[in-house]
């Protein structure tokens, strides 16, 4: 008899690490928390007595609060720490941090970080769960589950839709999750930008690089935007917004070459007017808002499940 599915994944650092059956029970489980949130009173005391951190060297809107928000939802103990007004900003060392933090005996620490690797790296240090919100140029894998649960939801399926994913490739570690995610799930995921906004080798995480935007989103199911990461550029990598808006930025013109039915997608926050026009942000395709609401689900799906690898 073939074993039960098992979800083993104390820290979630990548999507590298997921497998499809992973994934799939990622979404069943956020889909079975979603409805809490719709509760007049939005509390389940599935992780009581639990403690949470909550660790943004960053800035963050959704992602931080939607972790905080998820794990109140299941009755954690969350605290926000950030880099401004943590030691950090005395000198203390990232694993100093986090040793400090472990000290007070955590179940889960949230970490956004600047630099690529930081989550794994503290998994070295502490006993507690780690979860990447974000790490430089590398991943955030909670945000592309949540993209790929919306399609999902709305699609029925993610296995041979075309997705499309445009702009700053090269410095978006939700692209990276992204496309890494939508191909393991059987998509064909193609990319567009400007060169300076290609990252070498793309094409070995699943992507097919497409030379415009309009070939990119030709029949696409999926279309998403990407906002341009000056945070990790030191020079402008572009001539200008104006130009930039103009070859990559999503309208409704270029959307014609599009299923009608496609999916609007943008991990936020948005530049209106350069990656993406007001009116197809706020238009019928759009999902950008959904793709928000799934955040929590998702998150508190990732909590419970993690917590349930440490015995819960
Ligand atoms: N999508 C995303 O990571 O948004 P925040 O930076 O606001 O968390």
């Amino acid at each position: 008899m073939k074993d039960p599915y098992l979800f083993q994944h104390k820290h979630i650092l990548s999507i590298e690490q997921l497998s499809p059956a992973d994934i799939f029970h990622i979404f069943d489980t956020a889909t079975s928390f979603k409805e809490i949130s719709n509760r007049p009173v939005k509390k389940v005391p599935t992780l009581k007595g639990k403690t949470i951190i909550n660790f943004f060297f960053e800035p963050s809107t959704r992602t931080r609060l939607s972790f905080e928000i998820a794990a109140k939802r299941m009755s954690a103990d969350t605290f926000n720490i950030s880099a401004s007004t943590s030691s950090a900003q005395k000198g203390e060392t990232l694993i100093d941090t986090a040793l400090n933090l472990e000290a007070m005996n955590p179940d889960i620490i949230i970490i956004r970080h600047g630099s690529s690797g930081a989550p794994a790296l503290l998994t070295r240090y502490v006993n507690a769960g780690i979860i990447n919100a974000g790490d430089g140029t590398h991943e955030h894998p909670s945000q592309a589950l949540l993209d790929m649960m919306t399609v999902q939801e709305h699609k029925g399926t993610i296995e041979g839709l075309k997705v499309a994913i445009v702009g700053d490739i090269a410095h978006s570690r939700v692209a990276h999750s992204d496309i890494l995610g939508f191909s393991k799930m059987g998509a064909d995921v193609r990319v567009a930008g400007p060169a300076t906004f290609m990252p070498p080798h793309i094409d070995t995480l699943g992507a097919t690089v497409c030379s415009s935007v309009a070939e990119a989103i030709t029949d696409a199911d999926v279309v998403m935007a990407l906002r341009i990461q000056k945070e990790r550029q030191d020079d402008p990598l572009i001539p200008s917004l104006r130009e930039y808006a103009q070859f990559y930025g999503i309208n409704k013109s270029i959307l014609r070459h599009a299923r009608p039915d496609a999916l609007i997608m943008h991990p936020g926050p948005i530049n209106r007017g350069v990656e993406m026009n007001p009116d197809v942000a706020d238009g019928s395709g759009s999902v950008i808002l959904e793709q928000v609401t799934n955040g929590v689900a998702i998150r508190m799906a990732l909590l419970y499940l993690i917590m349930g690898t440490q015995g819960v």
